[in-house]
């Protein structure tokens, strides 16, 4: 089954084609990251804008370069939500329109949901995640912890009650003064610094919580950085470096540690990471050294032992952590196969905005 990928729900215009869920065909990405690194972040109607110039010759691109005609693609997926509204809805208009004119099935994805299947790309069925597992979707826009027992289910173990970690990477970066994206440039001078330098805090709130806070880490970075810059004028490389160090592994910990901590609890074959975050170098190398080592920290900070040792994955690609219209293709593949009778949209679709992990099976009333 090969199924037309659309994804704009935030800065890049992408379409792929993806056949059963895991070949990927084509992936096209029109990256905006130059345009909004001139103002330090997304600007909304200047990416919406963006989206319209650039969603067919992307659309038409995919097709060129996957070798393929309208005539074999057996359905038309879309990010519905969550995003920004205004990005959304060019997808979301253009796909409906693809499936009107070229008389396809429509399939609606949820974004968060479409990161968790990137972890299917380009893996061989033989090779494809195991159930149960977590998986931890950390990106610009959301940070969630899922534990999946299936296809297309999913319970929601907790979510951020402030920043993402990739906003909270952005945020900071800007604050050293670095560029937009500032995920991978933290995790770049990172390697040059010292971890121990600074003692960032990490939040772990309450004992039972899986939910997670970045504020308190954010605000910790910016004393840090106006405290420096007060004493010597400007912010040293070293300084830079070692800011960049603490920070990220302060980050990492929590998130290494909440991911653990439920697949312990959960007793899951596979934990799993998705999202722009899931690039960082660091933050995998803790996950598999935790596993290996059979640990987790708890909210008190104390070692606790795994009683499982988990497959770890994650995205087999850089490119197929953060945004990319694969991972949407390969989600509404898994989604039609495992729930037939809800995953084909039969009104016209509506993007929101605001659109919280669903369960498939719960989707009756959306279409
Ligand atoms: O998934 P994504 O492309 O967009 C959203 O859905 O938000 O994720 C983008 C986020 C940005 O915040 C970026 O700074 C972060 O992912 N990111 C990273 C790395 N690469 C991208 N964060 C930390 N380390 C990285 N290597
Ligand atoms: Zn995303």
């Amino acid at each position: 089954m090969k199924i037309l990928g659309i994804e704009t729900s935030c800065d890049e215009t992408a379409a792929a084609i993806v056949e059963d869920g895991n070949r990927v065909l084509a992936n096209v990405i029109a990256s905006q990251i130059d345009i909004h690194r001139e103002t330090g972040g997304v600007v909304p109607e200047v990416a919406a804008r963006e989206h319209v110039i650039k969603i067919m010759p992307v659309v038409n691109e995919a097709l060129r370069k996957a070798k393929t005609g309208w005539a074999d693609i057996d359905a038309i997926a879309v990010t519905v939500g969550p995003g920004l509204l205004s990005s959304l809805v060019i997808g979301v208009s253009t796909a409906s329109a693809l499936a009107f004119a070229k008389q396809k099935p429509l399939i609606a994805v949820n974004h968060i949901a479409g990161h968790i299947y990137a972890n299917w790309l380009e893996r061989e069925t033989k090779e494809s995640p195991l159930f149960p597992c977590v998986v931890l979707t950390v990106s610009g826009g959301h940070n969630e912890l899922v534990f999946m027992k299936k296809h297309a289910e999913f319970k929601l173990l907790g979510e951020t009650l402030d920043d993402a970690a990739g906003e909270a990477f952005d945020k900071v970066a800007r604050l050293l003064g670095l560029a937009y994206p500032g995920g991978p440039e933290i995790s770049r001078l990172a390697l040059k610094g010292d971890i121990k330098r600074f003692d960032f805090p990490k939040a772990y709130l309450q004992d039972k919580s899986y939910d997670f806070s970045f504020s308190g880490l954010k605000t910790a970075a910016l004393n840090l950085i106006r405290e420096e810059f007060e004493q010597s004028g400007k912010l040293s490389q070293q300084f830079i470096a070692d800011c960049c160090a603490g920070f990220q592994d302060a980050v990492c910990g929590i998130l290494s540690d909440k991911l653990l901590r439920a697949a312990e609890e959960y007793q899951v074959q596979e934990v799993l990471l998705s999202g722009g975050v899931s690039a960082n170098g660091r933050l995998r190398q803790i996950i598999q050294e935790k596993i290996d080592e059979g640990y987790f920290f708890n909210a008190k900070g104390k070692k606790n032992q795994l009683t499982i040792h988990p497959r770890f994955r994650f995205p087999q690609d850089k490119s197929f952590c953060t945004d990319n219209a694969a991972m949407i293709a390969g989600m509404a593949y898994f989604l039609a196969k495992s729930h037939p009778t809800q995953a084909f949209v039969k009104k016209p679709i509506i993007a929101d905005p605001r659109l919280s992990l669903y369960n498939a099976s719960e989707m009756v009333s959306r279409s």
